[in-house]
Order: C-alpha cells, then structure tokens, then sequence
C-alpha cells in the first residue's frame, strides 16, 4: 500500500477515536454516471471506517456529501439547490458539509461555492478523494474551512475501503481520466489523462468480490477499451482473465470509444462465454460533418461497418448507444443522418443527451450554436423514434427463453421477481425467493415498454 493511504488509515482510526461515543451519522448524494457511483461507494467505505453510519434522511445526517458530476448543465443548479437548501440544517445543528466529484475540478464552481455558500465546510476534487479522513479529522479538531482541489492528475490509489450498495452487481474501476477530448465534453479537463489499474490489482479485486458471491462484474472506465495494462496486455488480456475467474456469471464494461473497438477486443467478447452480449457504443452522432467537429475520430460510415464486424463475429450481438442532439452547426440534415443510424442499428436503449454548453470546451466557442427550441423539437423527435424501436425490439423477445439473473424482488410487487436478461432488460417474474442471485430460465410472454414479463422454466 502507498505510504499516502498508509496515512489516511491513521487518520480514519483517529477519527473513529473522536466520535466513538458520538454515533455519528451520515447521507451522500451522488450525482453522474457509474465511475461516479463507484468513488461514492469508497466515500462510504472511507466514512463506515471511520465509524460513521449511513442514513437516508439528509436532514438528520451530521455530515452531508455531495459528490457532483459537470457533464451537463442541469446538474449544476441541482447542486446549488441542494446546497442553499441545507443551510438551515447546518445552522440548527451544526452538520458538516463536503462536496467533491467532477464539478469541483471547474474554477468557477468553487468560486461561486466560496462567494455565495461560504458555510460549506469541505471542497475536494477528482484528484484528492483518498484524502477524505484526513479532510474530516481537521474538520473535527479544529473546524476550519477545507479546500483540496488539485489540477495534475492523482495517481492511482489501491487499497482504500469501499462500501457496496449492491450484494450481486458490482463496478469496478479499471483506468481512470481521458485523452480524446471529444470537442462537447469536459471530463478530460476534470478527470485527467488515461491512468490504467494494474491488472493484478483488478483481479485481485474480482476474485475477492467472487468470493463474496457477487454474480456480475462492470469494468468501469471514461475509455474502457484503451485500458492498458502495460506491454502486451490491454483491454481484450483483461477480458480473457476476467472471464475465467470463479464464481462470476456475466461482465459487462462501460464505457468503451468506438475507435478502440479493435479486432482482439471484438474477439474477446465473443470468445468470452460470460462477456454479455450487448455492446454499449457511443455514437453521439450520425453524421460524418458533425462528428468531426466533434473530434470523435470515426465516420458515420465507419460506425456502421464496426457494428456489421461485430454482427458477424458475435452472434445475436445487441447495442446501445449515447446520443447528443444539437451540437453547434447541426442542420436538419445532419441530424436526419443520426435518425438514419438509429434505424439501421435498431439500438436496445439509446441515452439521448441536449447538447449542453461546457466551459472550457472547444464546443462552447464555436459559433452556429443552436437554438433551444430547436435542440427540443429533434430530442423530441429522437425520442419518438427510439421508442418505436424498443417497442419492436421487445416484441422480438415474446416466446424466447432468456437467462435471467435474478436480482431480487420487484418493487412493485412483493409476490414476483426481477432481474436482467444479458441484454439488460428487466424482466419480472413469478418465482421462489431462492432463486435470488442465480441465473434462471424465464420465457417471455409479454412486453412493456421498460420491462418484459415471463414464466420461470
Ligand atoms: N452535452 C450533452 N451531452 C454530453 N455528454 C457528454 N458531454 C455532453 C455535453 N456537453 C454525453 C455523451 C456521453 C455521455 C456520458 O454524456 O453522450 O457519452
Ligand atoms: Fe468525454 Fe469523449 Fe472522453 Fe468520453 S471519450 S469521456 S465523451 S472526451
């Protein structure tokens, strides 16, 4: 272990020296994608170490953690929102306030942090996250104001304590940071350049979580598939490894760059018996003109021909996708050519996103930028389509028997059962609570737009 989290271990049992008597809760709010999910999960891990337990009630919690995402823009008002909203709470009884994530890697957050909510207590950054105890110990003995944002990327930190919310899935981060600067987007400046896990620290973490009887494994990563292991092991190593450890069931990565989707990585997932079969492949957009302003390195027409590749080598391969409508200079053309995409790929589920102006982007500067009204009506009509799509899709799976990994049971009925096929669809079932955590056969007799429903066979 690195002598910095050798530290902050000593700072965690300090702190758990403080507040033994105290039964100190807390409450975290994680906002962003699944890389974020992840670092929320060692924050907690961090914070139970230390001796703090975890409640729902923001409002009883003696400190609060914001851990934020700056992706798009609506996040940003939802932060602020949440943080006047405490105010009160910290003014009754005293709750301790950290805020950290993507966000705070933007200057002008933290300014507007420190000019307009000075009572928040700890602000730190994507770089600094394994400093939390030290961060809370200071907080305790002399509560002063903390800030801890660095700009040069961290290293990559093994060995701090992580608390799952989850007891069959699980994530675990394999390279953190991003080099391709896709011109719309701000995580390469937030979260650094490409840092890769060694593998045998990735493994290791794997063959532990089987032993802890976690069924399914999400390689997480900004780039997943430019993973590099050192000389000769990339992404596709990892895979074959992956695959071969006991006692998991299904892996599933995201999110992978289609311009790293390279023949051995195809190969592995189809030669991988637990690699599920449905391939996330962020198209953004499906015109040629748009993406390269966009910085994506592939056409439209190289985008289609990476999907027939994978088609062929991965039987009843299936895709999903993310999607930007109205990036500067987009015309009715432009974006009649992502429609003609969608069609022709018939996705599983498309994440569709408004493009969303970034500071700091090379996006924000360019001029053509478009109208809301506009960007409105095409996510309007986007949506329409790929409603359509998922509706035929779903017909598609009436009368097919599909491995389900059940995962527990439904929340709106306490009498059946849900869990996911490989695709990913939810899937809600009558059935005995011991199937939980196994993979049962379940044929499918009729669909809803977000879940199908089956007989157990
Ligand atoms: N505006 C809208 N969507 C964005 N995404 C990334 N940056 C932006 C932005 N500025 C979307 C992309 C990415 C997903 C995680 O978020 O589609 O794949
Ligand atoms: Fe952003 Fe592009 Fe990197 Fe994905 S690949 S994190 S969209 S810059």
């Amino acid at each position: 272990m690195k002598k910095e989290i050798e530290e902050q271990y000593v700072y965690m049992k300090n702190v758990e020296e403080i507040i033994k008597d105290k039964k100190m809760t807390y409450s975290i709010f994680t906002m962003g994608c699944q890389l974020n999910e992840n670092d929320s999960e060692k924050i907690c891990g961090m914070l139970e170490k230390m001796g703090f337990s975890k409640i729902e009630e923001q409002s009883k919690a003696d400190l609060v953690v914001f851990n934020t995402c700056c992706v798009r823009e609506n996040a940003e008002d939802k932060l602020f929102g949440k943080v006047g909203e405490i105010k009160k709470q910290k003014e009754d009884r005293g709750t301790i306030i950290a805020i950290c994530g993507c966000m705070m890697q933007e200057e002008h957050i933290v300014k507007k942090l420190h000019s307009s909510y000075p009572y928040v207590d700890i602000i730190f950054g994507t770089h600094t996250l394994h400093k939390l105890p030290e961060h809370i110990y200071e907080i305790l003995k002399q509560r002063k104001k903390i800030d801890d944002v660095i700009d040069v990327e961290g290293d990559v930190y093994e060995g701090l304590p992580i608390s799952r919310t989850d007891n069959i899935k699980a994530s675990v981060t394999i390279m953190y940071g991003c080099n391709n600067f896709c011109s719309y987007c701000i995580v390469p400046y937030v979260r650094g350049r490409e840092r890769s896990r060694k593998k045998e620290d990735i493994l290791n973490e794997i063959i532990s979580l089987a032993k802890s009887g976690y069924k399914e494994i999400t390689l997480l990563g900004q780039n997943v598939n430019s993973y590099n292991g050192g000389k000769n092991y990339k992404f596709a190593n990892l895979l074959y490894d992956v695959n071969k450890i006991p006692g998991i069931e299904r892996i599933r990565f995201i999110s992978p760059h289609p311009k790293d989707f390279t023949d051995d990585v195809i190969n592995a997932v189809a030669e991988c018996d637990k690699v599920c079969k449905i391939i996330h492949l962020p198209l953004q957009s499906g015109s040629s003109n748009i993406l390269k302003i966009m910085n994506r390195k592939y056409s439209k027409e190289q985008y289609l021909e990476l999907v027939e590749k994978m088609r062929k080598t991965i039987p009843n391969v299936k895709f999903s996708t993310d999607i930007i409508v109205g990036f500067p200079s987009e015309t009715e053309q432009d974006f009649e050519e992502t429609l003609d995409v969608v069609k022709k790929v018939k996705f599983e589920q498309v994440y569709m996103f408004i493009y969303s102006r970034r500071v700091g982007t090379p996006g924000d500067k360019m001029e053509n930028q478009i109208p809301e009204e506009i960007k409105h009506k095409r996510f309007d009509k986007l949506k329409k389509l790929v409603e359509s799509q998922i509706e035929e899709n779903n017909k598609e799976y009436l009368g097919t028997q599909q491995k389900v990994l059940v995962e527990g049971k439904s929340k709106n009925n306490e009498n059946m059962l849900t869990g996911r096929t490989d695709s990913g669809k939810v899937v809600v079932f009558k059935g005995n609570e011991e199937c939980i955590k196994k993979i049962v056969n379940v044929t499918i007799e009729s669909d809803h737009m977000w879940y199908l429903q089956g007989k157990i066979e």
